[in-house]
């Protein structure tokens, strides 16, 4: 069964959450079933945090409860997304077994207590989790009732980056593989510099405590290692469950663009895609970013859709302050990942815990019961989506990708750089804009720009591979608009200049050469803190100013002021077919709002829905365009299509706050 096929056997849209059974006495749990089928409730997540309860003892295993509860669900109709229980150790594994237990760079060890504290490469670790697995895997693979698996949880959540023995063995077994003779880890590492040059690999340590800055290839190395670890940990178990005729999806809760783990990576792996989302009520830029993460998630597996895994009905307990929704932003947001190509809608969790650290978090049943508007807002949801009926897939909507790549996520925040980077932050203002004019985004990396797009964004490329420079270059080639942003192509995989400095891939592309970057002051006082630019570009730059000649490039705008004043700050070559335009500094969102409205018209990119009012976003998923009222006051808009839930014919109406459409805009319907 191929991983399509599998991911087929889910159909409709999933509605439910995690369930945590084992917090409650038995006699809760058919009030439980009854209230799921009233929410409308297709489908749970089941056992992720269950090891303690299913293994009591190394030598005792308890599944009679499991079965309960999941004959139980089977009776009532729900489907269960079964998990392998692995995310977190029971106590009695790390008190026989100290080994397991992760440590920090300063070697002091993660204790018992909370939850995702053991080694993800220990061997013994892996060993106790094959065989809860092997257990769940052949008591439950044919059991009509599980309709999915969940491997593990939010891998590397908590805890990403283990410096302990464990990963020490580890480390160095993954650069023996990688590298095969120690000369070839000297040159990758450049350690000829501060007389680091290994005689074996039993003499590499991880980036543990150290006086002073680790070698940035390794912990570029350890980045990568670190990733691969935990998806080693899900492989091992997606194998166990294969073995024993699982036929079901299997998949892993993703964190949208969580640094440590490389989605890119693990994506092929996963049958259908899943996601965690908390947007923050305070954060203004909430809709936006959050709109960021699912389009992340489609681009994973273009043209199948994914499954919103995990969000709150209301509040979290996790931040320092946790704001409430507002009323109906539950469903807003909802519908946002429906709109941006999710099959699935689930919660953590199904009902409120009353004791532990998240008994504060929000649930489909809180502590006050039914008489909520968490349990209201949680059926009318449930009602709405059943009403949807089979929704298109998404299809490759986006004519606009914007380059999201890990290693280069992981090498450009590295110490020791002209100016520290917050990487996501950057890749935010440039995406905000573009989804503020309502124009679809894919999130990829450079290997994956094709001729499909238009419009390809590139900012802060610094680590740029081959191969990812020879597709964005056959695009410009092929007649695409791109734009690269400043601190690109500086160096290859290895975390090392290239020979020829600064734009040696793009530069004769770009038609530009650079000579250096002045750091801008950052503190108040004497120094410029931000530039201004002329011509085409509105807005300030903070942070770099880079010296730049252009070669072959026209000049768009120039630094106004400070000390790169006069040089190119954003410029544009033709190639005949396509276009490839550079774009200085840190730029503030005027200064993007300024460049993106010429490359969007350079491109011809359109939006999904012209002149958007403000707060209202749009997207297209194949024929459906769904249109979506975050703000507080109505909007007016004019569209032509069928209301998908209601079948009433639109051209001109009006969303309230809050308020949403999904529209067929398919004229033979
Ligand atoms: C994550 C975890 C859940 C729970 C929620 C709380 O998504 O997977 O177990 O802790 O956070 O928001």
């Amino acid at each position: 069964m191929t991983t399509t096929d599998r991911r087929r056997a889910l159909g409709g849209i999933l509605y439910g959450a995690d369930y945590n059974p084992e917090q409650w006495p038995e006699e809760v749990w058919p009030e439980d079933v009854r209230l799921m089928r009233e929410a409308g409730v297709t489908c749970v997540s089941l056992g992720i945090f269950s090891w303690s309860k299913l293994q009591p003892s190394e030598d005792r295993y308890d599944f009679t409860w499991l079965d309960r509860i999941i004959d139980l669900l089977h009776d009532g109709g729900i489907g269960v997304n079964l998990a392998t229980a692995t995310a977190s150790i029971p106590p009695w594994l790390s008190a026989k077994y100290p080994e397991v237990l992760a440590a920090d760079a300063d070697g002091s060890t993660y204790w018992p207590g909370s939850r995702q504290h053991q080694a993800p490469s220990s061997p013994i670790f892996r060993e106790h989790a094959a065989k809860l697995v092997t257990q769940l895997a052949e008591r439950y693979a044919s059991h009509p009732a599980v309709v999915m698996w969940h491997v593990g949880n939010e891998y590397g959540c908590h805890l990403s980056l283990d410096y302990s023995d464990a990963a020490r063995d580890a480390f160095r077994g993954w650069l023996e593989k990688r590298y095969g003779t120690i000369d070839k880890l000297n040159r990758a590492w450049g350690t000829s510099f501060w007389s680091q040059r290994y005689g074996s690999f039993g003499e590499v340590f991880p980036p543990r405590k150290a006086p002073y800055s680790h070698n940035p290839s390794m912990t570029l190395d350890f980045q990568r290692f670190s990733s691969d670890m935990l998806l080693e940990c899900y492989l091992a178990e997606r194998e166990i469950l294969l073995a024993a005729g699982a036929t079901q999806p299997i998949t892993t809760n993703f964190m949208g663009p969580h640094k440590p783990t490389n989605y890119h990576q693990w994506a092929e792996h996963m049958d259908v895609i899943a996601d965690d989302l908390y947007p923050d009520p305070a954060s203004p830029t909430r809709v936006a970013d959050a709109a960021l993460n699912r389009d992340l998630m489609r681009s994973l597996k273009p043209g199948t859709p994914w499954i919103l895994m995990e969000q709150a009905t209301n509040a979290v307990n996790w931040r320092p302050s946790n704001p409430s929704k507002l009323p109906g932003q539950l469903a807003a947001e909802s519908a946002q990942s429906v709109a941006r190509g999710a099959d699935g809608i689930m919660f953590f969790q199904w009902r409120q815990s009353k004791a532990g650290s998240e008994k504060f978090h929000a649930a489909m049943v809180p502590h006050a019961g039914l008489e909520t508007r968490a349990w209201r807002e949680t059926v009318e949801l449930g009602a709405t989506l059943a009403g949807l009926g089979e929704l298109p897939p998404p299809g490759r909507d986006a004519r606009v990708a914007l380059v999201l790549d890990w290693e280069n996520w992981w090498a450009i925040e590295q110490s020791d750089h002209p100016t520290t980077f917050d990487h996501l932050e950057a890749l935010r203002v440039w995406y905000r804009e573009l989804h503020r004019r309502g124009i679809m985004v894919d999130i990829i990396p450079p290997e994956r720009v094709d001729e499909h797009y238009q419009l390809v964004l590139a900012p802060q490329l610094y680590l740029l591979r081959e191969s990812g420079a020879a597709a964005l270059k056959d695009f410009v080639e092929q007649g695409g608009t791109l734009l690269v942003g400043a601190f690109s192509d500086i160096v290859d995989e290895f975390d090392h200049f290239r020979d020829g400095g600064f734009y040696t891939q793009l530069g004769d592309l770009l038609g530009i050469r650079f000579e250096d970057f002045t750091v801008l002051s950052l503190s108040p006082g004497p120094g410029v803190t931000s530039v201004g630019f002329d011509g085409a570009v509105a807005g300030n730059g903070s942070i770099l100013a880079e010296s730049v000649d252009a070669t072959t490039a026209e000049i768009l705008s120039r630094f106004a002021d400070g000390p790169a004043a006069g040089r190119p700050a954003l410029t544009q070559r033709d190639t005949g077919r396509g276009s490839a335009f550079w774009f200085v500094s840190i730029p503030d969102e005027e200064a993007v709002r300024s460049v993106v409205e010429h490359v969007v018209a350079a491109a011809d990119v359109a939006p999904v829905v012209a002149d958007l009012p403000q707060d209202v976003e749009a997207a297209r998923r194949g024929s459906m365009v769904t249109v979506i009222n975050h703000g507080y006051v109505p909007a007016s808009l004019s569209i032509q299509g069928t209301d998908l839930l209601t079948g009433e014919i639109l051209t001109e109406f009006t969303l309230d706050a809050q308020e949403f459409r999904f529209i067929n805009m398919d004229k033979n319907n």
